[in-house]
């Protein structure tokens, strides 16, 4: 028996008709997107499981937000009204909008990394790492050995390696450990949770180093969720508190708004009391982002966010969300189609490795699974796996992951359960002909953050 949906904490004002295709017509349009998902158009694709990021729906209270956006260049009542909401969230001091996640890695990297550094984190995330790399610094992934391990069950399969942390840090000198980055969740080790002691032990281990804790904090409330319904003695907590307590354990925090806190666009740097960060964080968003009040955002933007953040943490919410991905989990269960176990927050990640042995990695297994996701029902997915690293920039190599996934990302608010029904079914279809499924070579590719714009062919042997 699969778990019970839980039913939606909201109900439907405004529908957004989406296309159906056939599989031909499919076959066709995959072909001139040179096998990249990235390269179709959205209006060709029924199911948009590409990502959680943006995605989302709005609430009618962010609609009405939207209307009462103050576009003042300088001091906008909604710039306020989202430091409220964000100091009153987090508990940080300092709080500086930009336009997304990477934006706020690309202030905040260079103002701790360079050449000859290292960035040691539980797993970056692929613009995460674009960014320490820009600087000329290392990114060293240290998540727990249990992440590797897709069909075991663990509870926090997104923590850090804190014993193989204190060796890295032995090993290159706490001075050359320009940050440490925890990414809650740990989106590439397919949206597991890091729990708070292993945060706070992270915390204890840097600060005895001198060393700068930044939360990539993209997905903080799922995280949450996790630890409240997971962690001793975390049951009675609100998601509020447990929030705040996660944040006391970093000093700076970069975020992608696109995720929890459920708007298209966004982003945030926050900066726990040390006024000459924000200084350095100030001047550099100038430059890049737009005046600090605005931060690359209009007004209308920063209200939406102001409200989304506490739409956000909302527990009926998150355990309706999460819900979501237990149902497609218990589903692929009965099925016997593995994927990383437990589910993550945002998205499921199916084992493409278990699901396509015949496939190396370097024929990019997941994105095979992914194309074939389409095809098969128009749904879009993405790799996570060997074909989203790049190539190593010393070598130019290609560099093998440690685990393949095709990512079912599920945005916020937006598909039902008869939807969730149409994917699965999907992945059961293809697990008949995975015999027959074969891999893709790189025809184009640019040199960094390949997998948004390459080009591939199917391989024929
Ligand atoms: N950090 C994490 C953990 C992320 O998942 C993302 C984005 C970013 C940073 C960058 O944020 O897109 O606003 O610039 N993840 C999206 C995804 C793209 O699909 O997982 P951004």
């Amino acid at each position: 028996m699969s778990k019970k949906y839980v039913a939606e904490p909201f109900k439907i004002k405004m529908v957004e008709p989406i296309k159906m295709t056939t599989r031909e017509e499919r076959i066709e349009k995959i072909k001139e997107a040179n096998y990249n998902l990235f390269a179709l158009k959205a209006e060709d694709v029924y199911i948009d499981l590409l990502t959680d990021s943006g995605t989302g729906a709005m609430s009618s209270t962010q609609w009405a937000g939207i209307m009462l956006g103050d576009e003042s260049y300088s001091g906008a009542s909604s710039y306020f009204n989202l430091l409220d909401s964000a100091k009153d969230i987090f508990g940080y001091k300092y709080i500086q909008p930009v336009h997304q996640g990477r934006a706020a890695e690309k202030v905040v990297m260079p103002l701790l990394l360079s050449e000859g550094k290292i960035a040691i984190s539980n797993m970056h995330f692929d613009t995460t790492r674009a960014h320490v790399e820009l600087t000329g610094a290392k990114a060293i992934d240290c998540v727990v050995e249990e992440a590797l391990d897709t069909t075991t069950y663990a509870p926090f399969k997104g923590n850090m390696d804190v014993e193989r942390m204190k060796e890295l840090i032995n090993e290159y000198k706490s001075e050359n450990v320009g940050a440490i980055i925890m990414t809650i969740t740990n989106n590439t080790a397919g949206g597991q949770p890091v729990s708070m002691e292993n945060m706070r032990e992270v915390y204890k281990v840097a600060k005895e180093s001198n060393i700068t804790v930044i939360i990539d904090a993209a997905r903080f409330a799922e995280n949450a969720y996790f630890i409240k319904t997971r962690e001793d003695g975390y049951k009675d907590k609100t998601i509020k508190e447990i929030v705040r307590e996660m944040f006391s354990y970093g000093d700076v925090f970069t975020m992608s708004s696109k995720k929890d806190a459920i708007v298209n666009i966004g982003g945030l740097i926050g900066i726990r009391d040390e006024e000459e960060f924000y200084n350095a964080v100030k001047s550099r968003t100038i430059s890049f982002e737009g005046f600090v009040s605005y931060g690359g955002l209009s007004g209308r933007d920063l209200e939406a966010l102001a409200i989304g953040l506490n739409e956000g943490i909302n527990f009926d919410y998150l355990n309706y969300r999460i819900g979501q991905m237990e149902y497609i989990g218990s589903r692929l269960e009965e099925e016997n189609i593995s994927f990383q176990y437990p589910v993550g927050g945002h998205a499921v990640f199916v084992d493409a490795k278990k699901l396509l042995p015949q496939i190396p990695y370097y024929e990019f297994p997941a994105q095979s699974l992914a194309i074939e996701l389409y095809i098969e029902a128009g749904i879009r997915s993405c790799d996570i796996g060997s074909y989203m690293l790049d190539n190593d920039p010393v070598t130019g190599e290609q560099r093998e992951a440690e685990l393949e996934f095709t990512r079912l990302a599920i945005p916020r608010r937006v598909y039902t359960q008869a939807h969730l029904d149409v994917v699965v079914d999907a992945l059961v279809s293809i697990k008949e002909r995975a015999h027959e499924i074969k891999g893709y070579e790189i025809t184009w590719q640019p040199k960094v953050l390949r997998h948004f714009t390459s080009k591939l062919k199917p391989i024929d042997k």
